[in-house]
């Protein structure tokens, strides 16, 4: 494949199937070399700005301590912090940034946001979540279901609950990968109309298929792959009442993960809300992968960088 040395990372859409696995792959290699301590430093004298107008505790501490293993170093860049918060524009921002940086990744409000920092920066462009999309989680969880499950063609993910970034990211990614998507949302809060089309011809393409249903009992059937994410995402705060009423019926309990596979694992991009979206009985039981999908995050963004802020891969 070509090398994905100076792409920006703005939607697993723009990535082929080839691309996302070499990444996988040397997701998986950079994993073992930290775990046998061997020294993984491709990135010396890089640097990455870590810009955020949402709060984070994964992305942030994954893409600095992930940034630092690989012998560079990351900024956190607060919006309200650095003068985009006082109306520099993107452009000029992204123009500056690109002086000093190697590479910047964005969490944000509107996709646009991230899009338009990407048209005008010269250095790579990474989406640490959006509105729309949360690619970063979604390379992580590729990683942890191969890690569980082998081979990612032909298996079955069920999301339930809110048809927000993370159903849109994973629809894309696990289409792209061969992956049947089942969706279970409140008709009101499916995923995107367009997404959803796009998912479907991503899935026509690479052998996969997807699957909206409001029928929380119908989605699970069969099942690898329980996945769930909060009912109230950030921005949404206001809307917290009405969405803890509607989405009552998505929660994943015992129960429920019973009617998966007997092998389904069970997955969050967290934070959690125990008790809404999930009951303890499930994150916190034998099934649950959460905290290694996390811990995920660190070693799938390292491959990121390297691929994207390096100059060897793939070789
Ligand atoms: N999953 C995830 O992105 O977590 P943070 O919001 O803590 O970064
Ligand atoms: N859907 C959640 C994901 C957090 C990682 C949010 O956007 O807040």
């Amino acid at each position: 494949i070509e090398s994905l040395k100076d792409r920006d990372f703005v939607t697993l859409k723009d990535f082929t199937k080839q691309e996302i696995a070499s990444l996988l792959e040397l997701a998986a290699k950079l994993k073992q070399q930290k775990k046998q301590g061997l020294p993984h430093q491709p990135l010396q004298g890089k640097t990455l700005g870590m810009v955020f107008e949402k709060s984070s505790t994964r992305t942030r501490v994954s893409f600095e301590a992930g940034i630092y293993q690989l012998g560079g170093v990351g900024l956190f860049l607060n919006t309200q912090d650095i003068q985009l918060g006082r109306g520099e524009t993107i452009a000029d921002t992204a123009k500056i940034l690109s002086s000093y940086l190697d590479a910047i990744m964005i969490r944000t409000f509107n996709q646009s946001t991230v899009e338009q920092l990407a048209k005008h920066a010269s250095i790579p462009v990474i989406n640490g979540l959006t509105d729309l999309y949360h690619p970063c989680q979604v390379l992580a969880d590729l990683l942890t279901m191969k890690e569980h499950k082998g081979n990612l063609e032909g298996l079955t993910l069920t999301y339930l609950g809110d048809g927000n970034n993370m159903a849109h990211s994973l629809m894309i990614g696990s289409a792209k990968m061969g992956m049947n998507v089942h969706i279970a949302s409140p008709e009101e809060y499916k995923p995107l109309p367009e997404i959803t089309i796009q998912a479907e011809q991503i899935a026509k393409e690479n052998d996969g298929s997807i699957m909206i249903t409001q029928d929380v009992e119908k989605a699970v059937q069969n099942s690898d792959i329980i996945y769930t994410d909060v009912w109230t995402s950030m921005g949404q705060e206001d809307e917290q009442a009405k969405r803890t009423e509607i989405f009552q019926t998505y929660r994943v309990n015992e129960e429920l993960l019973k009617q998966a596979k007997p092998d389904a694992i069970f997955m969050h991009c967290l934070p959690a809300h125990r008790g809404e979206e999930v009951t303890t009985g499930v994150i916190d039981g034998n099934q649950s992968v959460v905290f290694e999908e996390a811990e995920n995050r660190l070693h799938a963004q390292k491959a990121l960088m390297v691929a994207l802020m390096g100059n060897s891969f793939p070789q």
